[in-house]
């Protein structure tokens, strides 16, 4: 199978790579899969024109990872042009090429889509109502790709993405923590935060799977983050214990932090379908973070 995977820079493009070259390496991997990843400059999802240069100049896919996407929460409240054409309206012209390719699409989605009030794990078939800009563009792009392709997409609802690759919590506190004597961080904003490594195993796990193989299966959403509810504020201390950063956290309200775009409550995700459906089973967040900054260490 030919498998585009978009993005390639970013936390999960990277997380992918790294999977498949350690599949590969292992001998895993045994079907002929092609890996092709890319990057803005061979496929710029903010140009209608560089999407259909790039189709129409390359052999048909099997399946497209859409790792790629406007991700800057803050930004998108001024730049919500830009995030709708890179979340929304490329994800229109994605399934459109994708059902002529009779390609698969395999693409990401937030947990900002929930407007956070909600006081049980959301579940996939809740009512969306995000409260801010990127969460609206990423709703639009879930909206487009389920209209478009009835069959043959899955979208994946994620949440609090961190690796050992570019700008993220970890790194963030990681650089703070180390140059301060104390911080306040919030801890009224509830969650899970999700390892790319390990969202980049289970997409691997689907891709072998039938139930995704099989052709024209209803296209769905699936929630997928690390298990355990925290707030920032534990997930900011919890990387300090482990770095043995003396740095002191405090906790303060989302008010007294107030930022462009407004951030939901809640946002635990309820994983029972995509384990189910594909028999993944998900680690707690805190050994995929200790896992995460033991790689981050040997880096250094
Ligand atoms: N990060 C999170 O906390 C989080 C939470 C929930 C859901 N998600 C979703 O999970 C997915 C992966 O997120 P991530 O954290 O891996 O994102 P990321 O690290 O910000 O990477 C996004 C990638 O998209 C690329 N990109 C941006 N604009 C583009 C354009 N116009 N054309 C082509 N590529 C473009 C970026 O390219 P450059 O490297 O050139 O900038 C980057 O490689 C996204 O769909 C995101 O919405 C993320």
């Amino acid at each position: 199978m030919r498998i585009l995977v978009t993005g390639k820079n970013g936390q999960l493009g990277r997380s992918i790579q790294k999977t498949v070259n350690a599949d590969t390496k292992i001998g895993n991997n045994q079907s002929p899969n092609e890996y092709i990843f890319v990057c803005r400059e061979d496929l710029d999802l903010s140009s209608k024109s560089s999407i259909s240069h790039y189709f129409d100049n390359n052999d048909k896919f099997d399946i497209i990872i859409n790792c790629a996407a406007y991700t800057q929460v803050d930004r998108a409240e001024q730049d919500a042009e830009l995030a709708n054409q890179i979340n929304h309206l490329a994800i229109k012209q994605l399934a459109n090429i994708a059902n002529n390719q009779q390609a698969k699409i395999i693409h990401f989605s937030t947990d900002y889509v929930f407007d956070g009030e909600s006081n049980k794990p959301y579940i996939e078939t809740d009512t969306p109502n995000p409260i801010n800009a990127y969460g609206r563009t990423k709703l639009a792009g879930e909206k487009a790709l389920q209209a478009l392709m009835p069959i043959n997409a899955i979208i994946i609802r994620t949440s609090w993405l961190y690796s050992e690759y570019g700008n993220n919590f970890v790194s963030t506190m990681l650089k703070l923590g180390k140059e301060r004597d104390e911080l306040s961080v919030v801890n009224d904003q509830m969650g899970s935060p999700t390892y790319a490594a390990d969202l980049a195993d289970a997409i691997l796990e689907i891709i072998k799977h039938k139930k995704f193989r099989d052709v024209g299966q209803t296209t769905q959403i699936y929630n997928y983050q690390n298990e355990g509810d925290i707030s920032w504020h534990e997930f900011a201390k919890e990387i300090f214990k482990i770095e043995k950063i003396e740095c002191e956290v405090n906790p303060i309200s989302s008010h007294q932090y107030p930022t462009p775009a407004k951030r939901p409550r809640n946002t635990l995700m309820n994983k029972d379908k995509i384990v189910e459906a594909f028999n993944i089973k998900i680690s707690n967040w805190s050994s995929s973070l200790n896992t995460c900054m033991t790689l981050l260490k040997q880096q250094q």
